[in-house]
């Protein structure tokens, strides 16, 4: 599922309360340095091998540099009217919408870089923000060279500030190898209930409500840790301004299936493609593009892909898997108002084998944990 359509609502209402930033890159000088007032987000990021260096890792950080927030108080005000105008009340919930909202405000700034340190690999720091000028105001995806890794699994980036700048900022990096199995899952209704078939319960649950997850869905997470010993990743149609919030839901609930987390990147400067983003529906092919990115860092590795019937994942999988994605299986979790039809899951899944995909209720959670994936049923 997305959350494009609350995002989109959430964001202008955010907006008008923002004055636009006025400061360009050019004015702040390229390649600045983070600086006590900036906020630098550093996401969890996938490693994998070098496909041109044998015994090199590659890592695609991901950041986000902001203005250092320190009054949410316009963007909180405009967002409590928003959300007033939906019959929601705040309550004494503030302090979470705060939370929540934190990102809805930032201000990003492009152009930054920063010095990242991942001890465990032979390259000592590496410099994020070379991101061939993406227009994504403050959000950067740079592939850097870590060197030599060994075989470690989890390592902690950790952003080198300035000398007064005493901040811990850091994000996970997942290194895994270009073989055996991954995990492709969904977050919103299909590990956590986001009620995204109800456009007021899904912002109630995202701004206001105590995350919970699929009931079933962390011990079947954690099963699958230990049959197929996967590197989990988790594609999201939620923009990157949910990151934190699914980050520390996904690191809470599924400790046993961490994993890099891919949101969308819209940002809240240009209301005419928030606008074009609330009408038109681009999940399938966004998801169809990151499933693209997983399988070239990773080239020989099967997938599972799990999903919910909510928005696209039958379609943007069984896609997937036409255009040559190992996918050894699909698990699609219907959910309940979503569109069930044999006729809705036929067409989705035209030309993919029977064998190869499964429409699964709440009921059926536990025995999926028996399905034997390694060797290859589904
Ligand atoms: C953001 O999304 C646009 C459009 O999908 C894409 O071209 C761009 O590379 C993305 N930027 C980042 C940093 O992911
Ligand atoms: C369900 O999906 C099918 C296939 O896309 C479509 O033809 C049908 O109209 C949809 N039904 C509903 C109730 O939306």
């Amino acid at each position: 599922m997305h959350f494009l359509k609350p995002t989109a609502l959430l964001a202008l209402a955010a907006l008008s309360a923002n004055a636009l930033p006025t400061e360009t890159p050019d004015s702040r000088g390229i390649f600045d340095e983070i600086q006590i007032t900036d906020d630098l987000l550093i996401f969890d990021s996938p490693a994998f091998p070098d496909p041109n260096k044998a015994g090199n890792t590659l890592v695609a950080l991901q950041t986000f540099t902001s203005l250092r927030q320190l009054d949410l108080g316009v963007v909180t005000v405009a967002v409590t009217a928003f959300l007033k105008t939906l019959n929601i009340d705040v309550g004494n919930s503030l302090n979470t919408l705060q939370e929540r909202i934190k990102l809805f405000g930032a201000i990003g700034l492009p152009g930054k870089h920063a010095t990242i340190e991942v001890p465990g690999c032979s390259t000592s720091s590496v410099e994020t923000g070379d991101s061939s000028g993406l227009p994504d105001l403050g959000l950067s995806i740079s592939t850097l060279s870590l060197g030599n890794c060994g075989s470690t699994t989890e390592l902690t980036a950790t952003a080198d500030l300035t000398s007064i700048d005493k901040r811990n900022i850091h994000g996970t990096i997942f290194s895994s190898s270009s073989s055996g199995f991954g995990v492709i899952s969904d977050i919103d209704d299909t590990v956590k209930i986001s009620n995204v078939l109800d456009t007021v319960a899904s912002i109630k649950t995202a701004l206001l409500d105590e995350p919970k997850p699929v009931p079933g869905m962390p011990a079947l997470y954690t099963s699958l840790a230990n049959s197929l010993k996967p590197q989990f990743f988790y594609v999201t149609g939620s923009t990157y301004q949910f990151y934190p919030f699914l980050n520390q839901f996904l690191d809470t609930t599924y400790s046993t299936a961490k994993g890099p987390i891919f949101t969308r990147n819209l940002t809240i400067i240009d209301p005419a493609q928030l606008i074009s983003l609330i009408t038109s529906s681009t999940t399938q092919e966004y998801k169809v593009g990151q499933i693209d990115r997983l399988r070239s860092m990773y080239p020989s590795k099967k997938w599972l892909a799990i999903g919910d019937s909510t928005q696209k994942d039958p379609e943007a999988y069984a896609e997937a898997f036409k255009k040559g994605v190992p996918i050894q299986c699909t698990w699609i979790r219907r959910v309940e108002g979503a569109n069930n039809t044999a006729e809705r899951f036929a067409t989705a899944f035209s030309g993919v084998p029977a064998t190869k995909y499964r429409i699964f209720t709440d009921a059926d959670i536990p025995s999926l944990a028996k399905i034997n994936v390694a060797g290859g049923a589904c």
